[in-house]
């Protein structure tokens, strides 16, 4: 395991159940998945902070709103992620009492990317699950212009996709990665992190009421952290 949780909100909480048990004293609902035998942890997830010692990753709250009404004024977030435009203040705020608070409700958490346990927001990376299908899940994440190319999206996506992968995290057995076509810069941050590539779904994804092809690549929890070979060269 290669990040580390930080603070006392430790454990995980069986959404049909008021019980709530630390990760020494853990209960595994035991579940059967297509192809594979695994016995994993399902429920929802708790409120955890993850840290390398160089940046930390949090539940985004109402101090982070001015942060991401700033960040989200990038042409290129827009460009590559379905977020609204022009973006409101109170798009933020939505993100935060409604996206945030559902998402972390629902197995679906969504972290601040901090250089600093309190520091500012820098962006976000998120996993998200879909009912009924609670070992798989899709990576997302964004960062502020400014505090591009400089390995912290790296650091983010490592602390994820251990935690997400981890047992004792969200015992996950595929996590996915989704791109519009011509997204490089994500490409670029999947490829360096042992996603592969799966192919490109023609009109795949909507885009603000427009369909835009997308790539899809993935990483199982049997496959090494990265780089993956075999993506296309012109990606
Ligand atoms: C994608 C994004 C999060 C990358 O963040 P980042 O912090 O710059 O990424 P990192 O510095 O960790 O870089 C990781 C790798 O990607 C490469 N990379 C980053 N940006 C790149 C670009 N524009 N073109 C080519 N490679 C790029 C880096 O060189 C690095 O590889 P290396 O270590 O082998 O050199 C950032 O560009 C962003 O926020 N873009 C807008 C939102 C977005 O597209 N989100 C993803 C939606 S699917």
């Amino acid at each position: 395991m290669r990040f580390e949780l930080v603070g006392e909100k430790r454990g995980y909480h069986h959404p049909n159940s008021t019980e709530r048990w630390t990760s020494r004293s853990l209960r595994t609902r035991k579940t059967r998945c297509r192809g594979h035998r695994c016995d994993a942890i399902i429920g929802r997830v708790e409120e955890q902070t993850l840290t390398d010692g160089t940046i930390w990753l949090g539940r985004p709250d109402a101090d982070d709103i001015d942060a991401i009404a700033e960040a989200c004024q990038d042409p290129e977030i827009a460009e590559w992620i379905t977020i609204p435009w022009p973006y409101r203040r109170t798009d933020a705020e939505e993100f935060i009492g409604t996206t945030v608070a559902d998402g972390w409700a629902a197995r679906c958490p969504i972290w601040a990317v901090r250089t600093a346990e309190r520091g500012r927001l820098l962006g976000t990376v998120s996993l998200g699950t879909r009912p009924r299908d609670e070992t798989a899940a899709e990576i997302g994440f964004w960062l502020h212009p400014e505090y591009r190319r400089k390995g912290i999206i790296s650091r983010a996506v490592t602390l994820t996709c251990d935690f997400g992968f981890d047992p004792a995290g969200m015992s996950l057995i595929r996590i996915q990665w989704r791109a519009f076509v011509g997204n490089h810069a994500s490409a670029a941050v999947a490829r360096k992190h042992g996603f592969r590539y799966e192919g490109l779904a023609r009109l795949g994804s909507d885009h603000r009421g427009t369909r835009r092809d997308h790539w899809v690549a993935a990483r199982l929890h049997t496959d090494p952290p990265g780089p993956a070979g075999e993506w296309p060269v012109d990606i």
